[in-house]
């Protein structure tokens, strides 16, 4: 089968380690024949992401910490210097304190909350106004979202009020940026054990619970989260722009679990 992505150049935020869902993601643009470059945030992380890239097989390694300006000013200003343009931008990133994931909702202290806002909504902003520029062509930009950003689940709380943010705005950025061709899409996945879902208060019973009720009764495969963002980076989703993919299993589908 032709490869889906042959030709295309994609970048790919948060990818921390191989359980992350960007490591999927990565591992499927590259099986696709993209030519991927992968960033990470902060020192901490760079020699466990160039190792996993002995795998991977990505262009290039870059850091990139979205909440800082000029970490984003100088990735493009590589990217500009290597003559990189860009057809997929994959944001994978989020970040809350543990405690605001386990404490009542109520509980949340404005610093907790404009964190998660800044590093899980915000920063789609941020990448999206200084990387777009590199999508000569038009392109796709992706994002992951989780349906605590439209329900209540219990101790998603500051997290799933990014995540309405962030869902608002794939709607704005793909209706600013359509008139160049460039469509923004938000995957909504079912959850994943992953270090950022480790830090949810009772995950392993979230997990029970979907794949008990979901219609696969299963959980979600960090590899059809992927599939899906080689569909909508790829040609064939060409027409789908501003959209929240579910891929759960369809566990968003039910209502009482009885
Ligand atoms: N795991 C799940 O159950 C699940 C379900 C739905 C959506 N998601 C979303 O998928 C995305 C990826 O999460 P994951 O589950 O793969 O966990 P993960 O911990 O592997 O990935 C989160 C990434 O965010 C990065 N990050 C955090 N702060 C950053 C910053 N300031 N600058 C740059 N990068 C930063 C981390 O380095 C890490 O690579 C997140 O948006 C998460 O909310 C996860």
């Amino acid at each position: 089968m032709a490869q889906l992505l042959a030709g295309k150049t994609a970048i790919i935020l948060g990818l921390a380690n191989k359980w992350s869902i960007a490591y999927a993601i990565a591992q499927a643009y590259v099986r696709e024949g993209a030519k991927v470059l992968i960033t990470y945030q902060g020192e901490r992380q760079r020699q466990t992401v160039e190792e996993l890239n002995a795998e991977i097989g990505a262009a290039k390694v870059l850091p990139c910490d979205v909440t800082m300006e000029e970490e984003i000013g100088a990735l493009v200003e590589q990217l500009k210097a290597d003559g990189t343009t860009l057809d997929i931008i994959v944001h994978s990133i989020a970040f809350a304190n543990r405690e605001d994931l386990s404490r009542p909702f109520v509980e949340t202290s404005r610093d907790g909350y404009l964190l998660a806002q800044n590093v899980s909504a915000y920063s789609l902003v941020a990448v999206s106004r200084a990387l777009s520029p590199l999508m000569t062509h038009g392109g796709a930009i992706l994002t992951l979202s989780y349906l605590g950003g439209v329900r209540v689940v219990r101790n998603y709380n500051v997290m799933g009020v990014a995540k309405a943010a962030l869902e608002a705005c794939v709607r704005y950025l793909a209706s600013d940026l359509g008139a160049g061709n460039i469509r923004v899409n938000a995957i909504s996945a079912g959850p994943i054990k992953t270090a950022s879902a480790r830090g949810i208060r009772d995950f392993s019973k979230v997990l029970d619970v979907v794949a008990n009720l979901a219609p696969l009764r299963r959980n979600t495969d960090p590899a059809e989260v992927a599939d899906t963002a080689v569909f909508l980076g790829s040609d064939l989703g060409r027409g789908v722009t501003g959209n929240v993919i579910y891929v759960d299993a369809g566990f968003q589908i039910m209502g009482l679990g009885l």
